[in-house]
């Protein structure tokens, strides 16, 4: 494992030659949903670049950005542990913004209108800004994305797409605790009550997925509705089945069971998203 605090000198090494890479874009507190992204790359690639960097364009708000978990140490050790020929590049703002960080402006064809871009304006313009550098500058065989941000995920695919980024985006499945919380770094910040309780939220998407099979668009949404009045302590934000590659809500009532269903959940200080595909 080598590490690089300024692009160009990994720029340097990966200009030699050193065959595929497989680059995984992380904001660091690795856990198990990330490393399943970085095994994968190690499988797949002579060599794995992991980056470790909060990006301060996707954030809206001040306080969220500061209060993001670092755990750099610990993310190293969880890397070297990891059977592979492994870059990481922890980057200081300015070595990628210089001093301003701006986001630039593409056309994200409205994917990024709904769901958590209708919640958080500019946020994935300023995650496009970043993963726009990031396969450029090092220009990875592939990328390793989540569906855990299944919106993100489908945003990339596009912007690789239309700006002819020669990187391959690959699409990982969400890891899952034991009881079916999504992993996720926020999740150290549920208080113990909470964290008994955040499962709940899978347990409604497995819910709606049975009852799909058979029952209305309108139905599955007022079961939802209802299992968050009963679940007080979890404030519902938005319920949508959508076409799972346009992001658009489905609107045939009888359709449901052909999309995906997304979801995001206020549970005290913290906000939990999910999803599930229906088919
Ligand atoms: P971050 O939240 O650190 O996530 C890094 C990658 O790990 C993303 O592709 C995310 O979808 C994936 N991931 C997170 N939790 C997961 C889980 N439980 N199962 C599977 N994959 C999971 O997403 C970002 O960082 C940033 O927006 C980034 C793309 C790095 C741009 O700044």
């Amino acid at each position: 494992m080598e590490v690089f605090d300024s692009y160009e000198s990994l720029k340097k090494v990966l200009n030699e030659g050193v065959g595929s890479i497989g680059m995984v874009p992380t904001m660091g507190a690795l856990h198990e949903g990330h490393l399943s992204l970085i095994r994968r790359a190690a499988q797949e690639n002579q060599r794995v670049l992991i980056s470790i960097f909060v990006n301060p364009t996707q954030f809206e708000e001040a306080s969220d950005l500061i209060n993001y978990p670092k755990t750099l140490v610990e993310d190293l050790k969880a890397i070297a542990s990891i059977d592979s020929k492994t870059y990481v590049y922890v980057p200081k703002t300015n070595d990628i913004y210089g001093q301003n960080a701006l986001t630039e402006t593409f056309d994200l064809s409205d994917l990024d209108q709904v769901m958590e871009g209708s919640k958080r304006k500019n946020h994935f313009q300023g995650v496009a800004t970043i993963v726009k550098f990031f396969l450029e500058t090092f220009k990875p065989t592939k990328a390793y994305f989540g569906q855990k941000d299944y919106q993100q995920l489908q945003i990339i695919l596009q912007l690789a797409e239309k700006l002819n980024l020669n990187t391959e985006i690959i699409g990982c499945p969400i890891v899952r605790e034991v009881d079916g919380l999504a992993m996720s770094s926020r999740n150290k910040h549920l208080t113990p009550a909470e964290r008994k309780i955040a499962p709940l939220v899978f347990k409604a998407l497995l819910e709606v997925k049975e009852m799909s099979k058979n029952k209305k668009y309108s139905v599955l949404k007022s079961f939802i509705n209802a299992f968050f009045v009963e679940h007080s302590q979890l404030e519902l934000d938005y319920f949508v089945i959508a076409d799972s590659k346009t992001l658009l809500e489905i609107s045939d009532q009888d359709k449901a069971r052909e999309g995906r269903a997304f979801i995001a959940v206020r549970l005290g200080k913290i906000r939990l998203i999910d999803n599930l595909d229906l088919a």
